[in-house]
């Protein structure tokens, strides 16, 4: 197991030049930069240089892009919307709702800012806004979706894996009770895609938005939302833009007509250096195997755990593999401080919370993981 573990990492390391000068262990903010990112960065500079303004070609890219989404999560090209962020993908979707009847959007405690606040923001519009908070265990089963999914519920946003907790939500059963009441399910996949295979059919949701620089390998600048065909014709997004019309090149100030699938939820130009990086780190993903990925990353968050544990620190990620993801959080007297203390190391983490947020990808070792505990032991009094 442990040679196993070691080949996974051993075999793409050396195509990511940040490990010659630091522990990298923070894929959950943004993945490390690799050598074949860099060069479709290249490439786009140089395409730009060789043939001037090569539109066709970028926006063949952006097609590129829609395709190697549609792949990642299983979906069909025509059900993805290429984005510039997660947020504009979500924003767009909100503005094509309208809040009548159903007027309520059920959350969880567990959202990242944008969700929160995109959906809270559509109050103005008539949407009332409820959240399934944490069971006192820490958990939030999915059954507690019974009590706030009615028939006056327009919406279930939900985040896969938390980003200041690591906590992997029971995606099934609360699609299964929403669609029970005839309620359509949003999943916010950024903590997850990349690092764990995420398959919209077999999850059941009807939507879902992600973006490529955590697990994906890319850079700021490109996301998708994902839309099930049946949907496509039920919202009618207002916060658009040219990239969102039937016919883009018609160039018509008279009219406006959606495009007939997912591709309404785009706006304006696409964004070409974003789309060259991104597929090139989707690609360097799937080459180097998503599920094995997630087995691998799964020995080093054991490793860390158990680590913590000796150390007498408290690990505020759920203990149990299915319900967690590649990100493990940490308690701390004071995060902040202890993300500087191992980054004076040349130990790259993050915090959120009060947590120390420590995320293994794909590149990482046993050897990175005891470098963190070592520090961790170095630094105990910052543990809580
Ligand atoms: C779970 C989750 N959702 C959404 C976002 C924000 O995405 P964007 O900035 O592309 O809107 C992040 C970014 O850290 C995230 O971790």
């Amino acid at each position: 197991m442990a040679v196993e573990t070691a080949s996974v990492a051993e075999r793409c390391r050396h195509r990511f030049p940040i490990f010659k000068e630091r522990v990298y262990i923070n894929s959950c903010s943004q993945g490390a930069l690799s050598d074949s990112v860099r060069a479709a960065y290249g490439q786009y500079l140089h395409d730009w240089d060789e043939r001037g303004a090569p539109w066709d070609y970028w926006l063949e890219r952006q097609e590129a892009a829609r395709n190697t989404f549609a792949d990642l999560i299983d979906a069909a090209s025509d059900e993805i919307a290429v984005t510039t962020s997660l947020s504009a993908g979500v924003a767009s979707l909100a503005s094509g709702l309208r809040f009548a009847r159903r007027s309520k959007v059920v959350l969880t405690d567990w959202e990242f800012p944008t969700i929160g606040q995109i959906w809270h923001a559509q109050e103005t519009r008539g949407a009332r806004v409820a959240h399934v908070p944490e069971a006192e265990d820490g958990s939030i089963p999915p059954k507690h979706f019974r009590r706030v999914v009615d028939e006056e519920t327009k919406l279930v946003s939900i985040t896969h894996v938390c980003y200041r907790n690591g906590a992997k939500l029971d995606v099934k059963p609360i699609v299964a009770i929403a669609h029970e009441r005839g309620v359509p399910v949003l999943l916010d996949a950024y903590q997850s895609v990349g690092s764990l295979p995420v398959d919209v059919k077999a999850l059941g949701v009807d939507f879902l938005a992600a973006g490529v620089l955590k697990y994906l390998l890319g850079s700021a600048g490109l996301a998708f939302l994902y839309c099930r065909r049946e949907l496509w014709e039920h919202t009618w997004p207002t916060a658009i833009g040219w990239f969102a019309d039937k016919n883009v090149f018609e160039m018509d100030i008279h009219d406006y007509s959606p495009a007939p699938d997912a591709r309404r939820f785009q706006s304006g130009t696409p964004p070409v250096p974003s789309i060259y990086a991104g597929i090139a780190g989707i690609e360097l993903m799937q080459e180097l195997g998503i599920a094995s990925t997630q087995k691998h990353v799964r020995r080093l968050t054991e490793l860390l755990i158990e680590g913590v544990d000796e150390l007498d620190g408290t690990v505020v990620t759920p203990r149990n593999p299915s319900e967690r993801g590649a990100l493990i959080c940490i308690k701390s007297t004071d995060a902040e401080r202890l993300v500087r203390e191992l980054g004076s190391e040349g130990i790259v983490t993050s915090s959120r919370s009060g947590n120390l947020r420590v995320s293994p990808h794909v590149y990482n070792t046993p050897e990175d993981v005891k470098a963190v505990l070592w520090e961790l032991g170095r630094h105990r009094r910052l543990l809580a």
